[in-house]
C-alpha cells in the first residue's frame, strides 16, 4: 500500500532522513520506533505532504506521491494525526470531527460522524461540549476519530499515547487495534511506548538517526532486551 524508497528530506538545509525505506501492506499496522530526534515524525510529514521528499520515492497504491498536498492525499485515503493531536479548543466536538470531513459532502459526512460515534460512545455524548473541556484521553479519541472520518485507507498516528496514563493508553491501544481488525484500516504508529506498541503491530520499523536501524517482526524485540536497549542508545 505505501512504499517509501531512498527517502532523504529534511528542514531548510537540514538533512534529517537519509536514504530511508521502509514499506506497509494493506491491512497491516506497522510500528516506528527509536529514540527522540531519529526522524520518526518527520517521516510521517514527508508521507502526508507537510514536507516535500528531496529525494527518493513514496508511492501509495503504486501512485507516485511525491510533492502533493495533504488534502490531495487525504482524499488518495491518507489521514495522519499529528504528535500531541491536537484538537480546537474552542470548537465543539462535533466540529472538531466536522473539520476532519471538510473535503466530504454534508450527507455523507453526517453518516461518517454517527459512525465513529458508534466506536466513540464518549465523544457522542459529549458533542456539543468544547474539545478543550474534554481530559487528555478524550481529546486523543478525538484526534482519533476526527482522522477516520474521511474514511481513510492508511492511518497514520504519531505518538497516540502522548500523555496518558497508563489505563487510557491500553484503551487508546486497543482502539487502535479495532480500528485495524474491524474497519479494516492499515495503520502506520510512531510510538514510544514500546512494550504496548509491539504487542498491536505486524512489523516494526526502528529508526536511528534518520535512518533504518532495525526492520523485522515484534518478536524479535520483544524476547530481546539487549537489542531492544541497544536500539535505543
Ligand atoms: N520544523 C522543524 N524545523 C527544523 N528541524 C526540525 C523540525 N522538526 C524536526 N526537526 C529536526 O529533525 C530531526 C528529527 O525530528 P523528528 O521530529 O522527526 O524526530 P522524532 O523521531 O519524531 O523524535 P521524537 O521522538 O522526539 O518525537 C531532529 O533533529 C529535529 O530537531
Ligand atoms: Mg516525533
Amino acid at each position: 500500500m505505501l512504499e517509501i524508497r531512498e527517502l532523504e528530506t529534511g528542514y531548510g538545509k537540514k538533512q534529517v532522513i537519509f536514504g530511508l525505506t521502509l514499506e506497509v501492506r494493506e491491512g497491516e499496522i506497522v510500528a516506528l520506533i527509536g529514540p527522540n530526534g531519529a526522524g520518526k515524525s518527520t517521516v510521517l510529514k514527508a508521507v502526508c505532504g507537510l514536507i516535500p521528499p528531496w529525494k527518493g520515492r513514496i508511492h501509495f497504491n503504486d501512485d507516485v506521491t511525491n510533492g502533493f498536498s495533504p488534502a490531495r492525499n487525504v482524499a488518495r485515503g491518507i489521514t495522519f494525526a499529528p504528535q500531541g493531536s491536537r484538537v480546537f479548543a474552542d470548537l465543539t466536538v462535533m466540529e472538531n470531527l466536522e473539520i476532519g470531513g471538510f473535503q466530504l459532502p454534508r450527507n455523507e459526512l453526517k453518516g461518517r460522524i454517527a459512525r465513529v460515534f458508534q466506536m466513540f460512545p464518549v465523544l457522542k455524548e459529549r458533542a456539543r461540549q468544547d474539545a478543550g473541556k474534554l481530559s487528555g484521553g478524550e481529546q486523543q479519541m478525538l484526534a482519533l476519530a476526527r482522522a477516520l472520518i474521511p474514511n481513510p485507507k492508511l492511518l497514520m498516528l504519531d505518538e497516540p499515547s502522548l500523555g496518558l496514563s497508563p489505563n487510557l493508553v491500553t484503551t487508546v491501544f486497543r482502539k487502535i487495534s479495532e480500528i485495524n481488525n474491524e474497519i479494516g484500516v492499515t495503520i502506520l504508529i510512531v510510538e514510544q511506548k514500546v512494550r504496548e506498541v509491539l504487542d498491536i503491530c505486524k512489523r516494526v520499523y526502528s529508526m536511528k538517526l534518520g535512518r533504518v536501524a532495525f526492520e523485522g517482526r515484534p518478536e524479535e524485540l520483544r524476547d530481546d532486551e539487549t537489542k531492544l536497549k541497544d536500539l535505543f542508545l
